[in-house]
């Protein structure tokens, strides 16, 4: 179950109704930040102020714990999140030439958010799939055997 966060709602307000619900065990601190992180797109400083005193936590702490993990992130996002392995299968795969498309479409670099706020490009090391390089992510969705050419038809799938 997970706490209805309301259109507008503060950040202070909504990590009081997380606590509430999951409690103030330290062992409770990822699905809360899980739960900031999907519904924010990120974890802001402001939210890691606020669990730190509702919690007793340490700043520093549950810094160290929303940047170790990969489904969290401590930077704001865009609505779509693409991670493409950049590990060395899914290279010599064809990663470099899909990787290179995938650039020229959204006309961003590594690292990148859009203006418009619709897609962040970001690499990742390998995903453990490396039997269908060159692989990528996209929010949740996996793709392999990715080719260049299915790189336009692929993104026009996010609205
Ligand atoms: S190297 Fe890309 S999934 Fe393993």
């Amino acid at each position: 179950m997970t706490v209805e966060v309301k259109e507008g709602q503060d950040i202070q307000k909504v990590v009081q109704l997380l606590i509430e619900h999951h409690g103030h065990e330290k062992s409770e601190l990822i699905p809360i930040l899980q739960e900031i992180n999907s519904k924010f797109g990120y974890i802001s400083d402001d939210a890691i102020t606020e669990i730190s005193e509702r919690m007793n936590i340490p700043s520093s702490h549950i810094y160290s714990v929303a940047t170790f993990y990969r489904m969290l992130s401590t930077e704001r996002h865009g609505q779509h999140v693409i991670q493409f392995c950049e590990s060395a299968p899914c290279h010599v795969a064809g990663g470099r030439m899909v990787w290179e498309r995938l650039q020229k479409e959204l006309g961003l670099k590594k690292g990148e958010t859009s203006e418009d706020e619709k897609w962040t490009l970001l690499t990742t090391s390998c995903l453990g799939v490396c039997g269908v390089g060159p692989v990528m992510v996209i929010d949740n969705d996996i793709y392999g055997n990715v080719t260049p050419e299915q790189v336009p038809d692929i993104l026009s799938h996010y609205s």
